[in-house]
């Protein structure tokens, strides 16, 4: 069973073929991030014109490098949400066409669902473009308890099997994400904000400042507004100034010092409120396996903190398949299809910009 997967959710065009639900074939990435990085965030309507110019040439090209012609696909994969409805759209419209066209069966997927998904694959075709893939030696057991930690998501989800799985807890505010690009800019570092901070903190002292936790009545819920805010008062304390000084222009007076000190320190509090609540789930669930999904899945101090505390091994999925990418999706995909997951109808699939677990 191969699966070409299509992921048009946020500012990446991407597409993927997948075979059998564990194998790479291709994974073409075309990132409109670049456009953004001047406005600090994604702005939507750059992100769908570049979706409109990328989507072609990168299913052609994903196609290309898996070696596979029309006849060789069994079936296309699409992100109807959750995600920009402008971005969304181009890539549901053109996996709508394609289905109707080549006459494949059309699988709509949750972005979400197909982060934790990316965990599944176990190789890749001997290929340049695919040479320093790095998998785990096996796929996850269930039960699994999935860490998803992405810009719009941050949630502990328990799955007993494929698509039988439950929500434990997610953030009542801001995601984990969010909560570093917010940062961020704070500091005066370049978005994302995930890998500025990870590589700022690297020169900075992650004991110097003591910041909030937030005690929440959800066991497994998260809070990062409280920490965000924590971190605004405490660089305005920092360079002598009360809480009406604007945040804009406090980058340009602290100290680099400073605004290492204060990356670590928040980035260590923030990857700590995942995992205490990751390893009480453990100690509640035993699950036989866990798994990280989404963007601040590549964060290297996330990675360290669970190596450290969980009560079970854990395997990394490969960086290029944990920010936004179609191989998550050909992945999830692949699953509906060999599972009976019933295929979405190619001539009415709509996006579901909110779309939740
Ligand atoms: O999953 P993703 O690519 O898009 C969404 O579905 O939201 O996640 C994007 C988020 C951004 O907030 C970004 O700052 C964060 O993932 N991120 C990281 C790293 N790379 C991306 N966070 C921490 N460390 C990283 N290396
Ligand atoms: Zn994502």
């Amino acid at each position: 069973m191969r699966v070409l997967g299509i992921e048009t959710s946020c500012d990446e065009t991407a597409a993927s073929v997948v075979e059998d639900g564990q194998r790479l074939l291709s994974n073409v990435v075309a990132s409109s991030m670049d456009l953004h990085v001047q406005y600090g965030g994604v702005v939507p309507e750059i992100a769908a014109r570049s979706h409109i110019e990328s989507i072609n040439p990168v299913i052609e090209q994903a196609l290309a490098e898996a070696e596979c012609s029309w006849d060789d696909i069994d079936a296309i994969a699409v992100t109807y949400g959750a995600g920009l409805g402008g971005s969304l759209l181009i890539g549901v419209l053109a996996a709508r066409t394609l289905a109707i066209t080549k006459q494949k069966p059309l699988y709509a997927c949750n972005h979400v669902v197909g982060h934790v998904f990316a965990n599944f694959l176990t190789s890749a075709k001997d290929s340049p473009a695919l040479a320093d893939y790095n998998f785990p030696a096996q796929p996850p057991a269930f039960p699994m308890l999935a860490i998803i930690v992405s810009g719009g998501h941050s949630q502990l989800a328990l799955f007993r099997d494929y698509f039988d799985y439950s929500l434990l807890g997610q953030t009542q505010d801001d995601a984990i994400g969010e909560a570093f690009d917010k940062v961020a800019k704070i500091l005066g570092l370049p978005y994302p904000g995930g890998p500025s901070v990870g590589k700022k903190a690297i020169d900075g002292d992650p004991l110097k400042y003591v910041l909030p936790k937030a005690k929440l009545d959800g066991k497994y819920d998260f809070s990062f507004s409280g920490l965000k805010t924590a971190v605004l008062r405490l660089a305005q304390a920092e360079i002598g100034e009360d809480y009406t000084f604007p945040s804009t222009k406090l980058a340009e007076r602290l100290s680099e010092a400073q605004k290492a000190d204060i990356a670590a320190s928040f980035q260590r509090i923030a990857v700590e409120t995942i995992v205490d609540k990751a390893v009480l789930a453990c100690e509640e669930f035993q699950p036989k396996s866990v798994v990280i999904a989404g963007g601040v899945a590549a964060s290297p101090e996330l990675r360290r903190q669970l190596t450290d505390r969980l009560p079970l091994p854990i395997e990394f999925p490969d960086l290029k398949v944990c920010t936004d990418n179609g191989a998550m999706i050909a992945t999830l995909g692949c699953y509906q299809a060999m599972l009976g997951q019933p295929a979405a109808d190619p001539y009415s699939l709509e996006i579901q910009p909110n779309l939740s677990m």
